[in-house]
């Protein structure tokens, strides 16, 4: 019995201690994203600073040559729009005259999301899972083959998440189509025999599916399935081809029915949009009238930047309900780098460089595509709940600056919007009526949603829970974490909040190796059956404001204390 009860008390004192001890960054989104639909003063400011520093970047000799289309969207409408004409056109083909939201682009290897998006629309439908083996939906790759790659442990999954080890292009990306003299580069001449007779190889003539099997068929892989990432666009090339197999429909068909239609992105397409709506660059508009044939589920896609923005809303709002079987910008393997991550097939990336603070991370999901004369990205930022679509053409580095200077200002505002929300909903003094219980919320930027008081049935527990639980007070703080679910799911009622106890800054020099390592333990103690560490927020007002604490286990509801007005009508007394 001694035994059962110090190893209890244990459990105990080690799940506050991991909360208390690790300078860890606790998980994405810190609170229910706000409502941008109100006006938000930051945002227009921010945005009147990101017009001022892209319009002084794009005056810059060096992009005089390129246009770019700019827009930030929420989970329900367009909050902005950047557009930009290149001074520089080339006066036998200018395409269109002026840029806006439905000039069309090449957005390169952005179209891998619309492939994946079809797979998992696939998956939900059950017409296919993505832990099935390639082979089961492309018969040539099934059964005995000459080649070593072994696709029948190759899922759709890892083709999806860039952990397929396949290589990455087959049709294009040899040198030899581009080296006039390949002993310039120390190499020998090339033979150019078996090689495919289409796209690079072929002056750009559309590869076939046989092409395209025959060639991939006779290469070696470069890692094995799921051990290490590595961009592969022939992995999305054969995702068409599953989805062609399981839907019975052309991969451009699939597409344009399943996603293009229902989104009304009326501007996209996988067939050349005309040169009225066309973003031509100059000198290197070549790439513009290519057809990708067999390649296009990798990289084929025409679209404007208002119909990204519908999409970006789309994927904004359904992210984690496509199917059960993935939240769609979860990370799915590492790649280089502390900070960056693949998804399915997201570029991810966390940075603690944009909230001025190192103990805040900001997290984004993005897909870039590149072809001749095209640079893009798409950005997600669930936490925020904005999409960003930026489409260049022209100079390819225009892309990077106008990432950096739209991003960053952006997601700072976005920051101070969520701030002001979530003064306005949480923050203040809640009292229960019939016993001495009571809960002060505050809001820092450095800390966000926290307690800085709490009584109940008169016991003042920021000093019970340290003194009991053996931690120092003075060195961590008491923290809400939202869930986003709600007691009531079916009213979305009662939000559901956890509080943690964590430390108020990382180890300043984190000496010790392992001050970094972390892991997620939200729901720490139970107490009678019940959550201990829960909050769950009611009575919501028409200005979003909360008026209602319950404390799960401790069985207690508080009523927001009208602090203001009482104090008021008190100075109004002394005043009379
Ligand atoms: C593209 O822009 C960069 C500056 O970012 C410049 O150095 C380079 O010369 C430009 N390239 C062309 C082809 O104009
Ligand atoms: C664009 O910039 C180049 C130098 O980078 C210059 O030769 C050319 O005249 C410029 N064109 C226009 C229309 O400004
Ligand atoms: C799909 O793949 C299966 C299994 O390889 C094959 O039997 C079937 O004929 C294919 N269907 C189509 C329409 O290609
Ligand atoms: C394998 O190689 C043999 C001999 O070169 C050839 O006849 C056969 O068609 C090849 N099979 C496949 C599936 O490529
Ligand atoms: C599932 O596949 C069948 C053809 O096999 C197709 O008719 C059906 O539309 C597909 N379901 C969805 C939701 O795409
Ligand atoms: C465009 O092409 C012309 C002729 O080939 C060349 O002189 C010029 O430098 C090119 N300009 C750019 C921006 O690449
Ligand atoms: C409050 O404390 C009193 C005395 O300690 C106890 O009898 C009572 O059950 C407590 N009530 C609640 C709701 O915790
Ligand atoms: C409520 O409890 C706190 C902490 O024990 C105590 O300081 C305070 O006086 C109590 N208030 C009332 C009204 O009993």
């Amino acid at each position: 019995m001694g035994l059962i009860s110090t190893s209890y008390a244990l459990l105990l004192a080690i799940s506050f201690v991991a909360l208390v001890d690790a300078g860890c960054h606790y998980q994405f989104p810190a609170f229910p994203p706000p409502d941008y639909a109100e006006p938000c003063p930051e945002l227009l400011e921010a945005f009147n600073r990101i017009e001022t520093t892209v319009s002084a970047l794009v005056a810059d000799p060096s992009f005089n040559t390129s246009s770019y289309s700019i827009e930030v969207t929420y989970a329900k409408s367009t909050l902005w729009t950047s557009f930009h004409t290149a001074v520089d056109k080339d006066p036998a083909r200018p395409g269109a005259e002026e840029i806006d939201g439905r000039s069309a682009y090449r957005i390169a290897s952005i179209t891998k999301t619309f492939t994946v998006l079809g797979i998992l629309k696939q998956h939900a439908a059950g017409n296919l899972s993505l832990d099935d083996s390639v082979d089961k939906y492309i018969p040539q790759l099934a059964g005995h083959q000459n080649g070593t790659i072994p696709w029948k442990d190759i899922t759709l999954r890892s083709l999806a998440s860039q952990l397929s080890g396949l290589p990455r292009d087959w049709a294009q990306g040899d040198l030899a189509t581009e080296l006039s003299d390949p002993s310039a580069l120390g190499l020998p001449p090339a033979s150019l025999s078996g090689l495919p007779q289409c796209d690079s190889f072929g002056e750009y003539r559309p590869c076939t599916e046989q092409e395209l099997l025959q060639s991939i068929q006779s290469k070696p892989p470069l890692f094995a399935p799921n051990q290490k990432s590595t961009y592969s666009n022939i992995a999305f090339e054969l995702l068409g081809l599953v989805l062609a197999n399981v839907t019975l429909m052309d991969y451009e068909d699939y597409i344009q029915s399943a996603i293009l239609d229902p989104l009304e992105m009326t501007g996209s397409s996988f067939s050349k949009p005309s040169d009225s709506i066309a973003v031509l660059p100059k000198n290197i508009s070549w790439y513009w009238d290519v057809d990708e044939g067999i390649q296009n589920p990798t990289g084929g896609l025409y679209a404007s930047s208002a119909d990204m923005s519908k999409f970006l809303r789309y994927v904004l709002s359904h992210y984690n309900g496509i199917t059960p079987a993935l939240n769609w910008l979860q990370p799915a393997s590492f790649t280089a780098g502390l900070n960056s991550f693949y998804g399915t097939p997201w570029e991810m990336f966390r940075s603690n460089k944009i909230l001025n603070d190192p103990d805040r991370l900001v997290t984004f999901a993005t897909k870039g595509g590149g072809l001749p004369g095209y640079s893009t990205i798409i950005v997600l930022v669930p936490e925020f709940e904005l999409g960003i679509t930026i489409l260049t053409a022209g100079n390819e580095t225009l892309l990077n600056h106008l990432l950096e200077a739209t991003t960053v200002p952006l997601i700072q505002a976005a920051d101070m919007v969520t701030q002001r929300h979530v003064q306005n909903a949480y923050t203040g003094t809640f009292e229960a009526s019939v016993i001495n219980s009571s809960i002060a919320l505050s809001y820092t930027r450095k800390n966000g949603l926290g307690i800085t008081d709490w009584i109940s049935n008169g016991t003042d527990m920021m000093t019970a829970i340290p003194r009991y639980f053996k931690f120092d007070s003075g060195k961590s703080h008491v923290q809400l974490m939202t869930t986003l679910l709600f007691r009531d799911q079916d009213n979305l009622a009662g939000e559901c909040w956890r509080m943690l106890v964590l430390p108020n800054q990382s180890p300043p020099d984190k000496a010790k190796v392992w001050d970094d390592f972390c892991v997620s333990d939200v729901d720490t103690m139970m107490y009678d059956g019940l959550p201990w560490n829960e909050l769950v927020f009611w009575d919501k007002d028409p200005n979003g404001r909360f008026h209602t604490v319950e404390l799960t286990a401790f069985r207690v509801s508080m009523s927001r204390a009208n602090t203001k007005e009482v104090i008021s009508e008190k100075l109004l007394m002394q005043d009379l």
